[in-house]
């Protein structure tokens, strides 16, 4: 079976607020695209990468993808229809066994050895898997007015995270099932959970942070300075 990167990076951003979509900013130097692309490549040079990028896109540039083997599919109006984008691109060349591993480009300081780890636990589970990590925070549910309305237990809860990685079929069939029936998807183990599948939790490093407010800029130029310590 082959290995495949899908990285949705057709979003705007607009949490940012910044000039341009956010993986387009620059973190020490280079954009938080190339980043994330640098060390998925670095876990599994020898995988193909699909890139859902927006059709209006004009900051892109090739020479960020250090890739042998990818292309470009056009994103959707949400991540879950630029995913399914990008499996459809594939479908000539992918087979139902293959691995795909979706990551946002929006995480540049997933750690390598957990995006390897979480490649070897796929090899083993049929239902996928996904890097996780454990609540740490007392969670609230709010009201709907700015007070709480209850506590929510945090025993047992994670946060799920990126990359989430299925056998091809088993992600095509979620997601067009989770599409057809309009159910809210903003992750990849949702869909495959809809289908009454129980994706495998993997504990990642907890500084695999996504990059969506303008302050989590400089907390990613942190991490990769730790990182690289
Ligand atoms: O905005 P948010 O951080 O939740 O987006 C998660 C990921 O999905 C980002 O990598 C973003 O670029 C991507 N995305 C996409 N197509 C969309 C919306 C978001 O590829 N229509």
């Amino acid at each position: 079976s082959r290995w495949w990167w899908v990285v949705p990076a057709a979003g705007q951003g607009r949490r940012m607020r910044a000039d341009r979509p956010k993986q387009y900013l620059e973190l020490d130097g280079r954009p938080v695209l190339a980043h994330t692309l640098e060390r998925l490549h670095r876990a599994m040079p020898e995988a193909g990468l699909c890139l859902c990028l927006d059709a209006d896109d004009r900051w892109f540039d090739p020479a960020w993808v250090p890739f042998a083997d990818w292309r470009r599919v056009t994103g959707g109006s949400e991540r879950v229809d630029s995913v399914a984008n990008a499996l459809a691109a594939l479908a000539e060349e992918a087979t139902d066994d293959d691995f795909v591993l979706v990551h946002d480009v929006a995480r540049p300081c997933v750690w390598v050895e957990d995006l390897r780890r979480l490649a070897g636990v796929l090899v083993e589970e049929p239902a996928g898997a996904l890097l996780a990590t454990p609540v740490a925070d007392t969670v609230k549910r709010d009201d709907g007015q700015g007070h709480v309305h209850a506590t929510v237990p945090r025993e047992g809860l994670w946060q799920a995270l990126t990359p989430q990685g299925f056998r091809y079929r088993l992600l095509r069939d979620a997601l067009a099932l989770a599409r057809s029936r309009g159910l809210a998807v903003t992750d990849e183990a949702s869909a495959v959970e809809a289908l009454g599948v129980s994706p495998r939790l993997v504990a990642s490093r907890r500084d695999n942070l996504k990059i969506t407010h303008p302050e989590d800029l400089a907390l990613a130029s942190h991490v990769l300075a730790t990182q690289a310590a």
